[in-house]
């Protein structure tokens, strides 16, 4: 379970070149597999992060359209990139750009998910955030019901304005 009470701190976790955070879950994102770095960054142990749904290092500066934009993509059965703001169990904060892919059982039906991340560039933090505080303004202006379409168009619009479509706008950065 995702404890709501973990109050968010400024201390950052900086992930290493060559570091891979490697997670795999079921097709509901409840957490099968965890690797060495993953428990490191998180700050959770095996036996919490087992089990548990992936939201529980959700941080809350994270726009709900993003993670909206990511179940509908690989659902769909595509890969997602997407540079991401983590929070440890501490509070503490660690930048990711993750690749989600689904994990294909016989017969092509969807049996799971996989993800690699990898040591964001700092020029694309800087770049992507402004973004995600402008969705999540958007959100939280809009109200719980119609959050995500808010996040959502504040997206599109983006898109729509530098004629990009998602996947191009993350590999620009
Ligand atoms: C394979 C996989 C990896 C995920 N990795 C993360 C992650 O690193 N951080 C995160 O906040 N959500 C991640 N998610 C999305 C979460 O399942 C969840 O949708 C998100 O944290 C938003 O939480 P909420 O649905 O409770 O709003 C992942 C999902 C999958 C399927």
């Amino acid at each position: 379970m995702k404890d709501r009470s973990i109050v968010p701190t400024h201390r950052e976790r900086l992930m290493r070149e060559g570091d891979f955070i490697v997670s795999k879950t079921d097709t509901r994102g409840i957490i099968t597999y965890g690797n060495p770095i993953f428990i490191e960054f998180s700050g959770y142990t095996e036996e919490e992060l087992l089990g548990s749904q992936h939201n529980i290092i959700r941080h809350p500066d994270m726009p709900r359209a993003a993670f909206k934009l990511a179940w509908d993509t690989i659902q769909s059965g595509k890969e997602f990139f997407a540079y991401v703001k983590n929070m440890s169990k501490d509070g503490g904060f660690y930048w990711v750009f993750t690749h989600i892919t689904p994990d294909f059982g016989p017969g092509g039906k969807i049996i799971g998910y996989y993800s690699v991340r990898r040591c964001p560039k700092r020029s694309a933090i800087e770049a992507i955030e402004p973004v995600y505080r402008q969705m999540l303004a958007a959100e939280k202006a809009a109200g719980p019901r119609d959050a995500i379409e808010a996040g959502t168009r504040v997206l599109t619009d983006l898109l729509n304005s530098t004629g990009m479509a998602y996947e191009q706008l993350v590999f620009s950065l």
